[in-house]
Formats: structure tokens, sequence, C-alpha cells
């Protein structure tokens, strides 16, 4: 098959391109459950993971699905504004089109206004929203406000909230338990398997059509180093890959990998210091 049209940057990007998601048994999983949630207009997903495991591409994803499926309004936000409530529905509005109002109340009104008449015609609107563990906890109270929005069964509005581990820990606050009970249904995101990184690296290089430069070794020296998440194993894959093609190397030496690994570690240590 011929992806070259769909691939962006060196085959090892760390962009969250959804061509390039390689989907390991409980990716399908998650997305299965997701789109169940969707489809049976059950109202409020939520995908967690620690930085790095695959979150948005995840979103970008389900939002590439849904775009294109008649009947579906959905839209995508990749960072809501969270300086204040307003700012932050106002960005939920932004992204349906829905005209700026001048107050929270105004601007909550009109976003309702929108997902009835969307309802009013028959469609389901679906709105994926991205690095929700910096919602406060006014903000999660806005987002469970929407779910309000219901037939005797069926929910107007489906919202998928994809956030770092924090936002499990934000939802068991007692003032959050509103929302917590309402959400229908979690999914993890975990670490890749050694399989699934070799499936994964299988899928890139395919997609790049080049053959996988990595031997099984490097692949077990990268995957330890990076501990199974998904960027860091890319990062290294990244890293080694350049500097192989530029000391001539026809496939990555380990000792090529591991000063890539070194150097990358530091850089990510300083970056996290
Ligand atoms: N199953 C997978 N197959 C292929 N690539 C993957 C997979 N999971 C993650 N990646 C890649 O890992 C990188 C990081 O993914 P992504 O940006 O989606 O993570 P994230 O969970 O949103 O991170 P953050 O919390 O920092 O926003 C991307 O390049 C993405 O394509
Ligand atoms: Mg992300």
């Amino acid at each position: 098959m011929i992806y070259t049209h769909l691939m962006l940057g060196t085959p090892f990007s760390i962009s969250p391109n959804p061509a390039t998601l390689h989907l390991t048994p409980s990716l399908k999983a998650a997305l299965h459950k997701v789109r169940r949630t969707i489809d049976n207009r059950q109202g409020l997903s939520c995908i967690l993971g620690d930085a790095g495991m695959g979150k948005s591409s995840v979103l970008r994803y389900l939002y590439g699905a849904y775009e294109s499926e008649s009947g579906v309004t959905a839209a995508f936000v990749t960072e809501p504004e969270i300086s204040s409530p307003y700012a932050f529905v106002k960005s939920l509005c932004q992204v349906f089109n829905v005209t700026p109002r001048r107050s929270l109340l105004d601007q909550k009104n009109a976003l309702k206004e929108f997902i009835f008449s969307e309802a009013a015609e028959g469609r389901n609107v679906v709105l994926l929203l991205d690095e929700a563990q910096g919602l406060n906890s006014t903000m999660l109270e806005i987002v469970r406000s929407f779910l309000n929005y219901e037939t005797n069964n069926a929910k107007l509005l489906q919202i998928v909230m994809a956030g770092q581990l924090e936002l499990r820990n934000r939802l068991k606050l007692k003032a959050n338990k509103a929302l917590k009970s309402r959400i229908i249904m979690y999914s993890l995101l975990d670490p890749l398997s050694l399989s699934e990184t070799k499936a994964m690296l299988n899928h890139r290089c395919e997609m790049a059509e080049i053959e996988v430069p990595f031997s099984d070794s490097v692949i077990q020296l990268i995957y330890d180093a990076a501990g199974g998440v998904p960027r860091d194993i890319l990062r290294f894959c990244d890293g080694a890959y350049a500097l192989s093609q530029l000391t001539g190397e026809k496939s990555v030496s380990p000792e090529t990998a591991q000063s890539v690994i070194d150097r990358e570690s530091q850089i990510m240590a300083d970056e996290a210091a």
C-alpha cells in the first residue's frame, strides 16, 4: 500500500498524525468503547494517559472518522482556553462556529441553542476535548451542565475528554463528583509492549517505504530506555535513524542508539527540570 501522501516529516515523527497510529489491541478496545458511547449518544467518555502515550493521536483519529460521517457534527478542541470560564466556553463555541457573545451566560446559551438546533435536525454533536487536565472545577462543572441536554434516552452532546493522569485526580475531588458519576467509560492508555513496539515501527517504516533500520537488540535497547512510552520510543528512533544516516551506517548500531538515548534523555531531564 502507498502511504506516502499521508506521511509528514520523518518516518519516526512525533507529531500526532492519526495515519501513523498503530492500533494495538488495547487501543482498538478503547476506540471501540468511545465509539459505542458516541454512537449510542451516552454522553461522556474520558481517555487518560501519561504524556506521550497517544491521547491526542487517538482524538485526531476519532475526529477524522466522525468529521466525514453524515448525521454527525464533530469538532476538535486541541487546547481549550482556560484563562476563565467565559474564555473556555468561547473556545468551545469557536470550533462549532457559534458566534462570540459578551457574557458567560449568553455564550453558554448560544452553545445550548446550537446543540438543540443540530439535534432537531437529527444530528449527533460530538466534541473532542484535548488537554482536559487543565480544566478547573468550574470548567468541569460547565462540561457537566452541557451533559444535561438530553431526551429520555439520549444525550444531545457527546464529549470525549482526553487528559493526563492529573485529570483523574481532579475528577476524584468532591467538587467534581457529579461529573465523575456521569462518565460512562474511562480508557487508560498503557505503555506499549515490546511486540507492539515492533509492530508500530514496522507500520511506520511500511508507510515511509523503508526497511526497518533497527535490529531486535537495538529495539530492545530503545524500548527499555523509553519504558514503552510511544513518544519516547519514536524520539530515540528518530535521533538514532538520523545519526546512522549521517554516518552512513546501513542499519542503526547499538552504539549509535545508545549515544542518542543518552543525549535525548539528558535533554528530556533538562526540559523536565
Ligand atoms: N499506538 C501508536 N502507534 C503509533 N504512534 C503512536 C502510538 N501511540 C502514540 N504514538 C505516537 O506518539 C507520539 C505522541 O503521541 P500523542 O501526541 O498523541 O501523545 P499524548 O498522549 O497526546 O501526549 P501529551 O500528554 O504530551 O499531549 C505521536 O507521534 C504519536 O503518533
Ligand atoms: Mg496530547
